[in-house]
Protein backbone atom coordinates (compact mmCIF):
# COMPACT_ATOMS: atom_id res chain seq x y z
CA UNK A 1 0.00 0.00 0.00
CA UNK A 2 1.34 3.49 -0.85
CA UNK A 3 1.77 6.02 1.74
CA UNK A 4 -1.26 8.38 -0.66
CA UNK A 5 -3.57 4.98 -0.54
CA UNK A 6 -2.80 4.84 3.30
CA UNK A 7 -4.25 8.30 3.44
CA UNK A 8 -7.02 7.84 1.58
CA UNK A 9 -8.22 5.83 3.93
CA UNK A 10 -7.05 7.39 7.51
CA UNK A 11 -9.57 7.36 10.03
CA UNK A 12 -11.95 4.90 7.87
CA UNK A 13 -12.71 2.26 10.12
CA UNK A 14 -11.65 -1.00 8.79
CA UNK A 15 -13.33 -4.08 9.10
CA UNK A 16 -10.28 -5.75 10.95
CA UNK A 17 -10.05 -3.11 13.78
CA UNK A 18 -13.75 -2.63 14.15
CA UNK A 19 -14.21 -6.11 14.55
CA UNK A 20 -11.72 -5.70 17.21
CA UNK A 21 -8.07 -6.61 17.93
CA UNK A 22 -7.79 -10.26 19.04
CA UNK A 23 -4.38 -10.38 21.18
CA UNK A 24 -2.33 -12.94 19.69
CA UNK A 25 -3.31 -11.75 15.98
CA UNK A 26 -0.99 -10.65 13.89
CA UNK A 27 -2.28 -7.20 12.87
CA UNK A 28 -1.00 -5.21 9.82
CA UNK A 29 1.25 -2.20 11.18
CA UNK A 30 -0.78 0.06 7.80
CA UNK A 31 -4.16 -0.89 9.87
CA UNK A 32 -2.69 0.32 13.45
CA UNK A 33 -3.47 4.27 12.28
CA UNK A 34 -7.31 3.52 13.20
CA UNK A 35 -6.35 1.80 16.52
CA UNK A 36 -7.62 4.90 18.06
CA UNK A 37 -10.17 5.49 16.35
CA UNK A 38 -14.31 5.37 17.99
CA UNK A 39 -16.24 6.28 15.16
CA UNK A 40 -19.34 4.14 14.96
CA UNK A 41 -19.56 0.99 12.03
CA UNK A 42 -23.09 0.66 12.32
CA UNK A 43 -25.29 0.74 9.41
CA UNK A 44 -27.51 3.04 10.79
CA UNK A 45 -24.72 5.34 11.62
CA UNK A 46 -23.58 5.28 8.03
CA UNK A 47 -26.69 5.87 6.38
CA UNK A 48 -27.91 8.58 8.84
CA UNK A 49 -24.40 10.66 8.32
CA UNK A 50 -25.07 10.03 4.51
CA UNK A 51 -28.74 11.97 4.50
CA UNK A 52 -30.22 15.45 5.17
CA UNK A 53 -27.35 17.14 4.24
CA UNK A 54 -28.87 20.36 2.04
CA UNK A 55 -28.01 20.22 -1.30
CA UNK A 56 -24.66 22.45 -3.03
CA UNK A 57 -26.00 25.16 -5.24
CA UNK A 58 -24.84 25.25 -8.21
CA UNK A 59 -22.59 28.67 -8.35
CA UNK A 60 -21.79 30.23 -11.81
CA UNK A 61 -17.53 31.43 -10.95
CA UNK A 62 -16.45 34.28 -12.40
CA UNK A 63 -13.17 34.02 -14.27
CA UNK A 64 -10.21 34.71 -12.39
CA UNK A 65 -8.02 37.48 -13.32
CA UNK A 66 -4.95 35.70 -14.09
CA UNK A 67 -6.74 33.19 -16.41
CA UNK A 68 -5.84 35.31 -19.62
CA UNK A 69 -2.56 35.09 -18.80
CA UNK A 70 -2.18 31.40 -17.39
CA UNK A 71 -3.75 30.49 -20.90
CA UNK A 72 -0.42 32.62 -22.46
CA UNK A 73 1.82 30.73 -21.14
CA UNK A 74 0.28 27.56 -21.80
CA UNK A 75 0.73 28.63 -25.50
CA UNK A 76 4.30 29.35 -24.92
CA UNK A 77 4.96 26.27 -23.89
CA UNK A 78 2.86 24.48 -26.36
CA UNK A 79 4.85 26.34 -29.17
CA UNK A 80 7.88 24.67 -27.79
CA UNK A 81 7.08 21.11 -27.69
CA UNK A 82 4.75 20.49 -30.44
CA UNK A 83 3.30 16.96 -31.34
CA UNK A 84 4.35 16.11 -27.75
CA UNK A 85 2.45 15.82 -24.46
CA UNK A 86 3.65 17.59 -21.80
CA UNK A 87 2.64 16.11 -18.32
CA UNK A 88 2.98 18.66 -15.37
CA UNK A 89 1.75 17.91 -11.76
CA UNK A 90 1.28 19.82 -8.60
CA UNK A 91 2.65 17.17 -6.52
CA UNK A 92 1.24 15.29 -3.83
CA UNK A 93 0.27 16.03 0.07
CA UNK A 94 3.36 16.27 2.03
CA UNK A 95 3.92 14.13 5.17
CA UNK A 96 5.40 16.32 8.59
CA UNK A 97 5.19 13.31 10.59
CA UNK A 98 3.27 9.98 10.91
CA UNK A 99 -0.22 11.33 9.45
CA UNK A 100 0.05 15.03 10.01
CA UNK A 101 0.70 16.75 6.07
CA UNK A 102 2.16 20.16 5.92
CA UNK A 103 -0.26 22.81 4.27
CA UNK A 104 -0.16 22.33 0.70
CA UNK A 105 1.52 24.25 -1.84
CA UNK A 106 1.52 23.57 -5.22
CA UNK A 107 5.02 23.12 -7.49
CA UNK A 108 5.37 26.43 -9.18
CA UNK A 109 5.63 25.25 -12.87
CA UNK A 110 2.05 24.30 -12.15
CA UNK A 111 0.75 27.39 -10.23
CA UNK A 112 2.33 29.22 -13.23
CA UNK A 113 0.50 27.34 -15.84
CA UNK A 114 -2.45 26.70 -14.02
CA UNK A 115 -3.21 29.68 -12.28
CA UNK A 116 -4.15 28.19 -9.26
CA UNK A 117 -2.76 29.39 -6.22
CA UNK A 118 -3.20 28.87 -1.74
CA UNK A 119 -3.34 25.17 -1.33
CA UNK A 120 -4.63 24.06 -4.73
CA UNK A 121 -4.43 21.54 -5.69
CA UNK A 122 -3.10 18.67 -4.34
CA UNK A 123 -2.45 15.47 -6.56
CA UNK A 124 -4.06 17.57 -9.43
CA UNK A 125 -1.93 17.29 -12.80
CA UNK A 126 -1.63 19.63 -15.79
CA UNK A 127 -1.59 17.51 -19.27
CA UNK A 128 -1.18 18.97 -22.41
CA UNK A 129 -2.47 16.55 -25.00
CA UNK A 130 -1.04 17.57 -28.76
CA UNK A 131 -3.35 18.39 -31.40
CA UNK A 132 -2.88 19.43 -35.14
CA UNK A 133 -1.54 22.98 -35.48
CA UNK A 134 -3.61 25.94 -35.20
CA UNK A 135 -7.03 23.15 -33.21
CA UNK A 136 -5.62 23.47 -29.96
CA UNK A 137 -6.37 25.93 -27.48
CA UNK A 138 -6.06 29.48 -28.14
CA UNK A 139 -4.94 28.49 -31.69
CA UNK A 140 -2.40 26.29 -29.88
CA UNK A 141 -0.82 22.86 -30.95
CA UNK A 142 -2.11 21.29 -27.07
CA UNK A 143 -5.34 20.86 -25.87
CA UNK A 144 -4.99 21.01 -21.70
CA UNK A 145 -6.59 19.41 -19.14
CA UNK A 146 -6.44 19.93 -15.44
CA UNK A 147 -7.13 16.68 -13.55
CA UNK A 148 -8.09 16.24 -10.18
CA UNK A 149 -9.97 14.31 -7.49
CA UNK A 150 -13.36 16.27 -6.86
CA UNK A 151 -14.97 16.42 -3.77
CA UNK A 152 -17.01 13.75 -2.76
CA UNK A 153 -20.64 14.40 -2.32
CA UNK A 154 -21.72 14.77 1.49
CA UNK A 155 -23.68 11.36 0.53
CA UNK A 156 -20.50 9.36 0.67
CA UNK A 157 -17.94 7.88 2.95
CA UNK A 158 -15.60 9.95 2.04
CA UNK A 159 -17.19 13.01 2.97
CA UNK A 160 -16.99 12.36 6.78
CA UNK A 161 -14.32 9.89 7.08
CA UNK A 162 -11.46 10.99 5.13
CA UNK A 163 -9.45 12.91 6.63
CA UNK A 164 -7.27 14.37 4.17
CA UNK A 165 -10.01 14.92 1.10
CA UNK A 166 -13.53 14.60 3.17
CA UNK A 167 -15.48 18.17 3.06
CA UNK A 168 -16.13 17.27 6.87
CA UNK A 169 -12.87 17.40 7.88
CA UNK A 170 -11.40 19.99 5.74
CA UNK A 171 -13.90 22.21 4.28
CA UNK A 172 -15.19 22.62 1.01
CA UNK A 173 -12.88 22.33 -2.02
CA UNK A 174 -13.63 23.35 -5.98
CA UNK A 175 -15.13 20.96 -7.80
CA UNK A 176 -14.33 20.40 -11.93
CA UNK A 177 -17.08 23.00 -12.84
CA UNK A 178 -15.80 25.70 -10.54
CA UNK A 179 -12.27 25.46 -11.67
CA UNK A 180 -13.02 24.94 -15.24
CA UNK A 181 -14.52 28.17 -15.35
CA UNK A 182 -12.96 29.96 -12.72
CA UNK A 183 -9.75 28.82 -15.05
CA UNK A 184 -10.98 28.63 -18.35
CA UNK A 185 -9.59 25.30 -18.24
CA UNK A 186 -11.02 21.44 -19.22
CA UNK A 187 -11.49 19.46 -16.13
CA UNK A 188 -11.56 15.84 -15.47
CA UNK A 189 -11.66 13.38 -12.73
CA UNK A 190 -8.13 12.37 -11.82
CA UNK A 191 -9.61 8.76 -12.32
CA UNK A 192 -9.40 9.36 -16.06
CA UNK A 193 -5.65 10.68 -15.61
CA UNK A 194 -3.76 7.01 -15.84
CA UNK A 195 -5.31 6.91 -19.73
CA UNK A 196 -4.47 10.35 -20.48
CA UNK A 197 -0.59 10.40 -19.84
CA UNK A 198 -0.57 6.80 -21.21
CA UNK A 199 -2.63 6.59 -24.12
CA UNK A 200 -0.34 6.00 -27.39
CA UNK A 201 2.77 6.22 -25.41
CA UNK A 202 5.51 5.48 -27.70
CA UNK A 203 8.64 6.29 -29.87
CA UNK A 204 7.56 8.94 -32.57
CA UNK A 205 9.12 6.90 -35.38
CA UNK A 206 6.71 3.76 -34.71
CA UNK A 207 3.56 6.52 -34.43
CA UNK A 208 3.83 6.76 -30.95
CA UNK A 209 3.38 10.03 -28.54
CA UNK A 210 5.88 11.45 -26.90
CA UNK A 211 5.65 12.41 -22.77
CA UNK A 212 7.76 14.97 -21.45
CA UNK A 213 7.31 14.48 -17.64
CA UNK A 214 7.93 17.75 -14.89
CA UNK A 215 9.47 14.68 -12.75
CA UNK A 216 10.05 14.47 -8.76
CA UNK A 217 7.00 16.79 -8.33
CA UNK A 218 4.11 13.26 -7.67
CA UNK A 219 6.49 9.97 -7.39
CA UNK A 220 2.73 8.36 -8.52
CA UNK A 221 2.42 10.29 -11.78
CA UNK A 222 6.48 9.23 -12.37
CA UNK A 223 5.69 5.94 -11.91
CA UNK A 224 3.04 6.17 -14.70
CA UNK A 225 4.79 7.48 -17.21
CA UNK A 226 7.89 5.36 -16.23
CA UNK A 227 6.02 2.15 -16.83
CA UNK A 228 4.53 3.72 -20.43
CA UNK A 229 8.19 3.98 -21.01
CA UNK A 230 9.17 0.72 -20.43
CA UNK A 231 9.13 -1.73 -23.54
CA UNK A 232 9.62 1.46 -25.79
CA UNK A 233 12.68 1.54 -27.80
CA UNK A 234 13.99 5.27 -26.00
CA UNK A 235 16.42 4.39 -23.37
CA UNK A 236 16.34 5.84 -19.80
CA UNK A 237 19.34 9.08 -20.51
CA UNK A 238 17.37 9.93 -23.30
CA UNK A 239 13.85 10.02 -21.77
CA UNK A 240 15.54 11.95 -18.93
CA UNK A 241 17.11 14.18 -21.46
CA UNK A 242 13.33 14.78 -22.70
CA UNK A 243 12.14 15.73 -18.93
CA UNK A 244 15.01 17.86 -18.20
CA UNK A 245 14.68 20.34 -20.91
CA UNK A 246 10.48 20.45 -19.80
CA UNK A 247 11.86 21.51 -16.69
CA UNK A 248 14.47 23.94 -18.29
CA UNK A 249 11.60 25.00 -20.46
CA UNK A 250 9.25 25.93 -17.68
CA UNK A 251 11.72 27.68 -15.77
CA UNK A 252 12.96 29.96 -17.99
CA UNK A 253 9.10 30.70 -19.11
CA UNK A 254 9.05 32.50 -15.88
CA UNK A 255 12.72 34.50 -16.09
CA UNK A 256 10.48 37.16 -17.39
CA UNK A 257 6.93 38.56 -15.50
CA UNK A 258 3.71 39.44 -17.16
CA UNK A 259 1.55 42.35 -16.14
CA UNK A 260 -0.27 40.22 -13.93
CA UNK A 261 2.82 38.32 -12.16
CA UNK A 262 4.18 41.89 -11.68
CA UNK A 263 0.95 43.13 -9.49
CA UNK A 264 1.75 40.57 -7.58
CA UNK A 265 5.15 40.83 -6.81
CA UNK A 266 3.72 44.40 -5.75
CA UNK A 267 1.08 43.02 -3.08
CA UNK A 268 3.94 40.43 -1.65
CA UNK A 269 6.23 43.31 -1.36
CA UNK A 270 3.33 45.61 0.23
CA UNK A 271 2.49 42.72 2.99
CA UNK A 272 6.63 42.12 3.60
CA UNK A 273 7.00 45.85 4.60
CA UNK A 274 3.66 45.44 6.75
CA UNK A 275 5.61 42.70 8.04
CA UNK A 276 8.75 44.73 8.66
CA UNK A 277 6.97 47.52 10.58
CA UNK A 278 5.20 44.71 13.02
CA UNK A 279 8.57 43.37 14.00
CA UNK A 280 9.57 47.02 14.85
CA UNK A 281 7.17 47.37 16.74
CA UNK A 282 8.11 43.99 18.84
CA UNK A 283 11.75 44.70 18.69
CA UNK A 284 11.43 46.27 22.34
CA UNK A 285 9.76 43.12 23.74
CA UNK A 286 11.76 40.70 21.99
CA UNK A 287 14.96 42.27 23.56
CA UNK A 288 13.36 41.55 26.99
CA UNK A 289 12.81 37.78 25.91
CA UNK A 290 16.07 35.02 26.01
CA UNK A 291 14.44 33.85 22.81
CA UNK A 292 13.87 37.55 21.50
CA UNK A 293 14.60 36.04 18.11
CA UNK A 294 11.38 34.00 18.22
CA UNK A 295 9.19 37.02 19.03
CA UNK A 296 10.88 38.85 15.77
CA UNK A 297 9.72 35.55 13.64
CA UNK A 298 6.25 35.41 14.82
CA UNK A 299 5.69 39.04 14.44
CA UNK A 300 6.22 38.73 11.24
CA UNK A 301 4.75 35.36 10.50
CA UNK A 302 1.31 36.36 11.87
CA UNK A 303 1.24 39.37 9.22
CA UNK A 304 2.65 36.68 5.76
CA UNK A 305 -0.63 34.26 7.28
CA UNK A 306 -2.92 37.72 7.62
CA UNK A 307 -2.27 39.07 4.79
CA UNK A 308 -0.97 36.28 1.89
CA UNK A 309 -0.74 32.51 2.19
CA UNK A 310 2.53 31.29 4.23
CA UNK A 311 5.75 33.04 4.25
CA UNK A 312 8.05 32.17 0.69
CA UNK A 313 10.81 30.95 3.17
CA UNK A 314 11.86 30.31 6.32
CA UNK A 315 12.25 33.89 8.05
CA UNK A 316 15.97 34.39 9.24
CA UNK A 317 15.49 36.68 11.93
CA UNK A 318 18.99 37.18 13.21
CA UNK A 319 20.51 38.76 16.03
CA UNK A 320 24.39 39.99 16.86
CA UNK A 321 26.71 37.22 15.71
CA UNK A 322 23.76 35.03 13.89
CA UNK A 323 23.78 37.15 11.24
CA UNK A 324 26.79 36.40 10.28
CA UNK A 325 25.49 33.15 9.68
CA UNK A 326 23.84 33.76 6.72
CA UNK A 327 20.95 30.90 6.47
CA UNK A 328 20.21 31.36 10.33
CA UNK A 329 16.63 30.30 10.71
CA UNK A 330 16.82 28.62 14.24
CA UNK A 331 15.78 31.75 15.66
CA UNK A 332 16.05 30.82 19.12
CA UNK A 333 19.08 33.33 20.21
CA UNK A 334 18.58 36.61 21.99
CA UNK A 335 18.28 39.78 20.80
CA UNK A 336 20.34 42.41 22.47
CA UNK A 337 20.14 45.83 22.99
CA UNK A 338 23.47 47.60 21.31
CA UNK A 339 23.31 44.54 18.57
CA UNK A 340 22.03 44.14 15.31
CA UNK A 341 18.81 42.21 14.03
CA UNK A 342 18.78 40.99 10.53
CA UNK A 343 15.40 39.93 9.22
CA UNK A 344 15.43 38.59 6.26
CA UNK A 345 11.78 37.95 5.46
CA UNK A 346 8.99 37.95 2.55
CA UNK A 347 5.55 37.01 2.52
CA UNK A 348 3.92 34.92 -0.22
CA UNK A 349 0.78 36.20 -1.22
CA UNK A 350 -2.36 34.00 -2.18
CA UNK A 351 -0.81 34.08 -5.52
CA UNK A 352 2.57 32.44 -4.17
CA UNK A 353 4.36 34.92 -5.75
CA UNK A 354 6.98 35.86 -2.37
CA UNK A 355 8.90 38.76 -1.61
CA UNK A 356 12.33 38.40 -0.04
CA UNK A 357 13.77 41.66 1.57
CA UNK A 358 16.28 42.16 4.51
CA UNK A 359 16.91 44.99 6.90
CA UNK A 360 19.39 45.36 9.42
CA UNK A 361 18.22 47.16 12.14
CA UNK A 362 19.78 48.80 15.55
CA UNK A 363 17.99 47.14 18.61
CA UNK A 364 18.12 50.33 20.40
CA UNK A 365 17.28 52.27 17.70
CA UNK A 366 20.46 54.03 17.08
CA UNK A 367 23.24 52.71 14.83
CA UNK A 368 26.67 52.41 16.70
CA UNK A 369 29.88 54.68 14.67
CA UNK A 370 31.30 51.37 14.01
CA UNK A 371 27.63 49.78 12.95
CA UNK A 372 26.97 52.48 10.81
CA UNK A 373 30.48 52.83 9.18
CA UNK A 374 30.01 48.88 8.10
CA UNK A 375 26.18 49.38 6.75
CA UNK A 376 27.06 52.64 4.58
CA UNK A 377 29.38 50.44 2.90
CA UNK A 378 26.69 47.59 2.59
CA UNK A 379 24.45 50.51 1.41
CA UNK A 380 27.06 51.70 -1.18
CA UNK A 381 27.47 48.64 -2.59
CA UNK A 382 23.79 47.75 -2.97
CA UNK A 383 23.35 51.49 -4.45
CA UNK A 384 25.94 50.68 -6.79
CA UNK A 385 24.22 47.45 -7.93
CA UNK A 386 21.09 49.35 -8.43
CA UNK A 387 22.74 51.88 -10.88
CA UNK A 388 24.06 49.28 -13.08
CA UNK A 389 20.59 48.21 -13.83
CA UNK A 390 18.65 48.23 -17.39
CA UNK A 391 17.69 46.21 -20.16
CA UNK A 392 20.83 44.92 -21.96
CA UNK A 393 22.85 44.34 -19.38
CA UNK A 394 24.14 40.74 -17.87
CA UNK A 395 23.00 39.60 -14.88
CA UNK A 396 26.38 38.98 -13.19
CA UNK A 397 27.10 42.76 -13.97
CA UNK A 398 24.91 43.73 -11.35
CA UNK A 399 27.26 41.54 -8.65
CA UNK A 400 30.22 43.11 -9.72
CA UNK A 401 28.98 46.03 -9.58
CA UNK A 402 28.16 45.65 -5.83
CA UNK A 403 31.18 43.45 -4.59
CA UNK A 404 33.44 46.13 -6.29
CA UNK A 405 32.62 48.61 -3.96
CA UNK A 406 32.55 46.05 -1.03
CA UNK A 407 35.98 45.34 -1.76
CA UNK A 408 37.05 49.05 -1.49
CA UNK A 409 35.85 49.26 1.51
CA UNK A 410 37.39 46.26 2.91
CA UNK A 411 40.63 47.84 1.39
CA UNK A 412 40.31 51.23 2.97
CA UNK A 413 40.00 49.50 6.42
CA UNK A 414 43.06 47.81 5.59
CA UNK A 415 41.31 44.14 5.87
CA UNK A 416 42.69 42.84 2.41
CA UNK A 417 45.84 40.74 2.34
CA UNK A 418 46.57 41.72 -0.76
CA UNK A 419 46.21 44.42 -2.97
CA UNK A 420 42.74 46.07 -4.32
CA UNK A 421 43.01 45.00 -8.04
CA UNK A 422 44.90 41.73 -6.76
CA UNK A 423 41.34 41.05 -4.82
CA UNK A 424 39.33 41.98 -7.53
CA UNK A 425 40.85 39.78 -9.43
CA UNK A 426 39.66 36.14 -10.61
CA UNK A 427 42.73 34.40 -9.27
CA UNK A 428 42.49 36.71 -5.80
CA UNK A 429 38.79 37.00 -4.48
CA UNK A 430 39.74 37.20 -0.75
CA UNK A 431 37.03 40.10 0.12
CA UNK A 432 34.34 37.20 -0.65
CA UNK A 433 35.51 36.01 2.43
CA UNK A 434 33.12 38.72 4.12
CA UNK A 435 30.50 38.15 1.49
CA UNK A 436 30.68 34.34 -0.24
CA UNK A 437 26.77 34.41 -1.48
CA UNK A 438 25.74 36.00 -4.61
CA UNK A 439 24.54 39.62 -5.01
CA UNK A 440 21.41 38.71 -6.74
CA UNK A 441 18.82 36.21 -7.84
CA UNK A 442 15.45 36.09 -9.74
CA UNK A 443 12.36 36.21 -7.64
CA UNK A 444 8.68 34.76 -8.58
CA UNK A 445 6.56 32.09 -7.75
CA UNK A 446 10.22 30.51 -6.15
CA UNK A 447 12.12 32.71 -3.79
CA UNK A 448 15.16 31.26 -5.81
CA UNK A 449 13.13 31.46 -9.07
CA UNK A 450 14.03 29.98 -12.58
CA UNK A 451 16.51 27.98 -10.92
CA UNK A 452 16.70 25.24 -13.89
CA UNK A 453 17.18 28.14 -16.40
CA UNK A 454 20.24 27.56 -18.65
CA UNK A 455 23.46 29.43 -17.02
CA UNK A 456 23.81 31.66 -20.57
CA UNK A 457 20.02 33.06 -19.46
CA UNK A 458 20.97 33.35 -15.76
CA UNK A 459 24.15 34.59 -15.21
CA UNK A 460 24.94 34.97 -18.13
CA UNK A 461 21.82 36.47 -18.92
CA UNK A 462 21.11 39.59 -20.40
CA UNK A 463 18.54 41.67 -18.78
CA UNK A 464 15.24 42.54 -19.91
CA UNK A 465 12.25 44.28 -18.79
CA UNK A 466 9.77 42.30 -16.73
CA UNK A 467 12.57 40.45 -15.19
CA UNK A 468 12.55 40.59 -11.08
CA UNK A 469 15.29 39.74 -8.74
CA UNK A 470 17.08 40.98 -5.44
CA UNK A 471 19.81 43.06 -5.06
CA UNK A 472 21.37 41.54 -1.44
CA UNK A 473 24.59 42.63 -0.78
CA UNK A 474 25.99 41.87 2.73
CA UNK A 475 29.42 42.09 4.95
CA UNK A 476 29.38 39.41 7.71
CA UNK A 477 32.21 39.62 9.85
CA UNK A 478 32.01 36.07 12.85
CA UNK A 479 32.93 36.54 16.61
CA UNK A 480 35.92 34.03 15.51
CA UNK A 481 37.09 35.87 12.25
CA UNK A 482 40.69 36.35 13.63
CA UNK A 483 41.36 38.33 10.22
CA UNK A 484 38.74 41.12 11.12
CA UNK A 485 39.19 44.09 13.63
CA UNK A 486 37.95 43.42 17.28
CA UNK A 487 35.36 46.12 16.67
CA UNK A 488 33.98 44.47 13.43
CA UNK A 489 33.28 40.80 15.08
CA UNK A 490 29.55 39.50 15.99
CA UNK A 491 27.92 42.28 13.32
CA UNK A 492 26.28 40.84 10.40
CA UNK A 493 24.62 43.47 7.93
CA UNK A 494 22.82 42.51 4.23
CA UNK A 495 20.22 44.86 2.50
CA UNK A 496 18.00 43.19 0.29
CA UNK A 497 15.56 44.96 -1.85
CA UNK A 498 13.48 43.26 -5.05
CA UNK A 499 13.88 44.98 -8.61
CA UNK A 500 11.87 45.01 -11.46
CA UNK A 501 13.82 45.96 -14.86
CA UNK A 502 11.85 48.27 -16.63
CA UNK A 503 12.11 49.94 -20.40
CA UNK A 504 15.31 51.90 -19.30
CA UNK A 505 16.47 50.86 -15.94
CA UNK A 506 14.98 49.53 -12.81
CA UNK A 507 12.57 50.30 -9.83
CA UNK A 508 13.16 49.00 -6.52
CA UNK A 509 9.63 47.47 -5.62
CA UNK A 510 10.65 47.75 -1.96
CA UNK A 511 11.70 51.25 -2.19
CA UNK A 512 8.75 52.56 0.62
CA UNK A 513 10.71 50.08 3.74
CA UNK A 514 13.51 52.62 4.91
CA UNK A 515 16.79 51.78 4.07
CA UNK A 516 19.15 54.10 4.79
CA UNK A 517 20.79 54.30 8.23
CA UNK A 518 19.01 57.65 9.05
CA UNK A 519 15.98 56.56 7.85
CA UNK A 520 15.97 53.36 9.54
CA UNK A 521 16.64 55.37 12.70
CA UNK A 522 13.78 58.03 12.19
CA UNK A 523 11.37 54.87 11.13
CA UNK A 524 11.92 53.26 14.50
CA UNK A 525 11.61 56.00 16.50
CA UNK A 526 7.88 56.79 15.02
CA UNK A 527 6.83 53.23 15.41
CA UNK A 528 7.85 53.38 18.94
CA UNK A 529 6.38 56.32 19.48
CA UNK A 530 3.02 56.40 17.97
N1 LIG B 1 16.22 34.72 1.92
C1 LIG B 1 17.11 33.98 1.14
C2 LIG B 1 17.78 34.85 0.18
O1 LIG B 1 17.88 36.02 0.41
O2 LIG B 1 18.17 34.43 -0.86
MN1 LIG C 1 17.40 36.78 -1.55
MN1 LIG D 1 16.52 37.14 1.54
Amino acid sequence: MTSSEKHEEFDVVSPASAAGFTPGQAQDLGDRVNNRSQRPTSEAFKDFMASSWAPAEPVQHERDEVATHAAARRSAVSAQFPNERLVIPAGPHKVRSNDTDYRFRPHSAFAHLSGLGVDHEPGAVLVFEPVDEGTGDHGSRHEVTLYFKPMAGRDTQEFYADARHGEFWIGPRPGLEEFSQRLGLRTADSGALEVAVTKEAGPVEFGGTRIRLLREVDLDVDALVDTSRINTTVDLETSDAYDGELAEALSELRLVKDAWEIAQMRVSVEATIAGFHDVVAALPRAADHARGERIVEGAFFARARLEGNDLGYDTIAAAGNNATVLHWIRNHGAVRRGDLLLLDAGVEADSLYTADITRTLPVTGEFSPTQRKIYDAVLAAADAAFAVVRPGIRFRDVHTAAVRVLAEHLDDWGLLPVSLEEALDESGQHHRRWMPHGTSHHLGLDVHDCAQAKRELYLDGVLEPGMVFTIEPGLYFKNEDLAAPAEFRGIGIRIEDDVLVTEDGAESLSASLPRTAQEIESWMRGIWNS
